[in-house]
């Protein structure tokens, strides 16, 4: 199976990843993620990607595109995949297709997940990752540690992501406005789109999501 997911800065799509990718035994390949992690390890890449993520722009299409595609070979010898933040513009979507293509290969769905922007501040704001993956993400009051400041998953340091700042939030948003969005009308044109209302509990929205992928 092969399933995007798209959505604002904050809608849950790494929290909603995490589950859908388990549930449906496909890999989770976060762009977000795969740069953080180049960050910490110091890699040549993170060293390119680091201050553009901070400004809240995206990161150029040649290195995000050859990056994705990588992990799409590893993860469709296994399958599929589910990707999160990827594509985030026209291009990126247009090389996806290519890549699609040229394996003979198809997506299943893409889903939007739908949140207003008043919630997604809220979500950015209470957000805590943790030092030793990314991927472990926490919320003050919406999913609170069992330990304030520690990841439950593997004891690491939460800490607030950089590009959580409320001016490069603003930034993030209005990229996603103007570059992300028209994504959604180019997935609607293919009969792929799918909207997910993202409000209310991380565990029904999963549920919409896995319903929504049955039809
Ligand atoms: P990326 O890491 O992809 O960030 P994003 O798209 O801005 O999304 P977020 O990680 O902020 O939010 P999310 O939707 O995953 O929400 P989460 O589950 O954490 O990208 C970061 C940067 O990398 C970009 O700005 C860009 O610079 C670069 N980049 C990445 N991909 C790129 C690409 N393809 N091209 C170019 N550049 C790229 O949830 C948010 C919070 O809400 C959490 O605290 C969570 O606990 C909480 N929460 C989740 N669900 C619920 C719920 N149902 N109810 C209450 N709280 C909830
Ligand atoms: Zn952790």
């Amino acid at each position: 199976m092969r399933i995007v997911l798209v959505g604002p800065p904050g809608a849950g799509k790494g929290t909603q990843a995490a589950f859908l990718a388990k549930n449906l035994s496909i890999p989770h390949i976060s762009t977000g993620d795969l740069f953080r992690a180049n960050i910490s390890k110091g890699t040549e890449l993170g060293r390119k990607a680091k201050a553009i993520m901070e400004a809240g722009q995206l990161v150029p299409d040649e290195i995000t595109i050859a990056m994705a595609q990588d992990r799409m070979e590893q993860a469709d010898a296994a399958g599929g995949f589910l990707l999160d933040g990827f594509p985030r513009n026209v291009s990126q979507a247009e090389a996806l297709d290519a890549y699609l293509k040229a394996g003979d290969l198809k997506l299943d769905a893409v889903l939007d997940l739908e949140v207003e922007e008043d919630e997604v501040v809220k979500r950015i704001a209470g957000r805590r990752v943790c030092r030793n993956d990314s991927s472990h993400v926490f919320h003050v009051t919406y999913a609170a540690p069992k330990a304030e400041g520690v990841c439950d998953t593997c004891g690491g340091e939460l800490y607030q992501r950089g590009d959580d700042s409320e001016e490069t939030v603003r930034n993030r948003l209005d990229v996603y406005h103007t570059q992300t969005e028209p994504i959604i009308d180019y997935y609607k044109a293919q009969g792929l789109l799918v909207t997910i209302p993202a409000l209310g509990e991380v565990a029904d929205v999963t549920q919409r999501a896995m319903d929504a992928l049955k039809k």
